[in-house]
């Protein structure tokens, strides 16, 4: 029956999977089993006690064997179910301690991950094939929930307190990470990727931050571009003039442009104030919209600002014209081992 099972379920990723799965089939069964055995029977005595002319409906009372037969059969089947199910969560509940743990912080609308070292992530996790991860997650604002369905993990995140989930990772490759509460407009673009690594490409990722020592030989609007996509800034600005609903200002033809400001002010669009907005994105609202941008102070590293910068740029020079965006990233020193485009991670 794993026919059956793969088209119903993801892919199993992760040590619960097995588990989870089981007790989900046998769940599905059991119900299958009632529902034909249940629904056989309500047509059977239909069928057999169907209206005749002249048949009577005798006297009845009770038949106790039949009643305790029914009550007591469905109540052991509720209980073994229940220990089965509390068997998975009791594992589930409590990591264990060797368990690698990683931040996350929810906010609208992006996954934040943060590392044992500090190394920070937006909307990309890397962790260890086989070794136990634990994640430590709480929210900014509202109320998100971190759901992995290849790993059978979703667990709400609720902002002012700290949940916890954790799995094992056994399958290497790319994994779909989603928000699984309804959190506003951008709820549905709320996803994130989780690569499950070897040992030699999670060391290099922690190293260098994944791919960017493949990506890094790009131009610096086009870098910015894919962190345009990668970092979740489309979710809210759009590239072609038009407003995204409850979001920011579209980012088409600012560059250079005196902005009006909502406390009456105007600001140039330059380098400094593009800069400004991603790290205190509340110290400057243009009118018109509303403080709701969450900072990204520590989640860009500076070649990734300047490639946002110089994307901004390239999206239409306004006449006013404006100091020139990057045209060369400034990298960090490239570290022994993180050769070019030699890299195997599969995180593109
Ligand atoms: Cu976050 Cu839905």
């Amino acid at each position: 029956m794993e026919w059956l099972r793969s088209l119903m379920l993801p892919p199993q990723g992760s040590q619960f999977a097995g588990e989870v799965d089981n007790v989900y089939m046998g769940l599905f069964w059991l119900c299958g089993i009632l529902f034909v055995g249940i629904a056989a029977a309500a047509i059977g005595f239909a069928w057999r006690y169907r209206y005749k002319p002249g048949r009577v409906t005798p006297h009845q009372t009770h038949n106790t064997t039949l009643e305790i037969v029914w009550t007591v059969i469905p109540l052991l089947l509720c209980v073994a179910i229940f220990f089965w199910g509390l068997n998975g969560w009791m594992k589930y509940a409590v990591a264990p301690g060797e368990a690698m743990e990683i931040q996350i912080t929810a906010k609208k609308w992006l996954w934040q991950f943060e590392y044992p070292d500090g190394t920070r992530t937006a909307n990309e996790i890397h962790v260890l094939v086989n070794k136990p991860v634990r994640f430590v997650m709480t929210s900014e604002d509202v109320l998100h929930d971190f759901f992995v369905p290849d790993m059978r993990v979703k667990h709400d995140i609720v902002p002012g307190r700290y949940t916890e989930v954790w799995f094992t990772p056994t399958v290497l490759g790319t994994h779909h990470v989603t928000c699984a509460e309804y959190c506003g407009k951008g709820h549905s673009d709320m996803q994130a990727k989780l690569v499950v690594d070897n040992e030699a490409d999670f060391q290099k990722f922690m190293e260098t931050g994944g791919t960017e020592w493949e990506d890094y030989k790009m131009k610096p609007a086009e870098w910015g571009r894919i962190q345009y996509e990668r970092k979740g800034c489309s979710t809210c600005h759009s590239i072609d003039g038009s407003r995204i609903a409850s979001g920011g200002p579209s980012w088409k033809g600012i560059w250079g442009k005196m902005e009006k400001l909502n406390d009456g002010k105007e600001v140039l669009v330059d380098a400094d104030y593009v800069r400004e907005s991603m790290m205190q994105p509340q110290a400057k609202i243009v009118a018109g919209f509303d403080p709701i941008m969450p900072t990204f102070q520590g989640l860009l590293r500076e070649h990734e600002i300047q490639g946002l910068i110089a994307f901004i740029k390239s999206l239409g020079n306004n006449p006013n014209g404006g100091p020139p965006a990057p045209t060369v990233l400034s990298l960090p020193p490239k570290p022994a081992g993180a050769s070019g485009a030699s890299g195997t991670t599969g995180t593109k």
